[in-house]
């Protein structure tokens, strides 16, 4: 029986499912990876420097910048077929009285357009932005902010609601997330090169577990070796014949 084969029937019959997602979900819906090169004004931009407190600090006009382009740039995408995939996979396992657990790394809010129905965004997201001296959350409406950065009413600046480097994960999130891995029967790891913890640790919590682990991505990954199946190709390919339940 194939990897492939032998998903599909453990997601048939699973009565809890864990999904950890990265970046390479939301690729084919046009959100370029963390990784990739940036474009046009940013490409001389290094991500992982403006995703950090001492990048905004020293221009917050230039990072909320970034940011809302990035949230302007998601807005203007659409889910693709894996997310999708997952939303459709939720309701079934849902549906017959099952656990569903989606833990995202992405900030792009895709899921949540797909129909999951709560996603565990343990780095945040960009379409809500945090005043620095209250806390307030907002959500952005479609367009631009006026000005960067952005100044709130209690005169403080609004950043987006997301992890830098460096900061802590929201705990409770990240709780659910392993407590989800700890207990799961199938476990899955869509989309991400599994370089950043803790995100990362779930898989190795899943495989510790028992649970059937598996990771779909294009390029092998640090957890290509620990988990059960590992399958090569496109998420918005897999996902659909995983949750139709045809392989090829
Ligand atoms: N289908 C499946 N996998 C894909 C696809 C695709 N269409 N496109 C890319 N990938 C895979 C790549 O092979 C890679 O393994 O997605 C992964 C993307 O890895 P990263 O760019 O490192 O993204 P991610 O794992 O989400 O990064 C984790 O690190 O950079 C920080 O906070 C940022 O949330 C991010 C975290």
């Amino acid at each position: 029986m194939s990897g492939e084969d032998r998903l599909i029937q453990a997601l048939a019959q699973a009565k809890s499912v864990c999904v950890l997602t990265g970046a390479g979900v939301s690729t084919e819906s046009g959100v370029p990876t963390f990784r990739d090169p940036q474009e046009g004004l940013w490409a001389k931009y290094d991500p992982a420097k403006l995703s950090t407190p001492e990048a905004f600090a020293a221009d917050p006009a230039l990072v909320t910048r970034w940011y809302d382009e990035r949230r302007l740039a998601c807005l203007a995408c659409q889910p693709n077929p894996a997310h999708l995939a997952l939303a459709t996979l939720e309701r079934a396992v849902r549906s017959r009285g099952g656990r569903f657990t989606l833990v995202t790394q992405n900030i792009d809010r895709l899921h949540h357009r797909a129909g999951s129905q709560d996603p565990i965004e343990i780095h945040g997201t960009l379409h809500v932005w945090r005043c620095t001296r209250t806390g307030e959350l907002i959500e952005p409406g479609p367009d631009p902010f006026r000005s960067y950065p952005p100044r709130s009413p209690a005169g403080g600046l609004y950043r987006p609601n997301v992890v830098w480097f460096g900061e802590m994960l929201p705990e409770q999130a990240l709780e659910i997330g392993y407590r989800a891995a700890a207990s799961c029967d199938v476990y899955l790891a869509i989309g991400t090169s599994g370089l950043v913890y803790p995100a990362a640790g779930l898989t190795e919590v899943a495989c510790q577990s028992g649970a059937l682990a598996a990771e779909i991505t294009l390029d092998p990954t640090p957890m290509s070796w620990r988990v059960d199946i590992a399958l090569r190709g496109r998420a918005g390919e897999i996902l659909p014949r995983l949750v139709a339940g045809e392989s090829v």
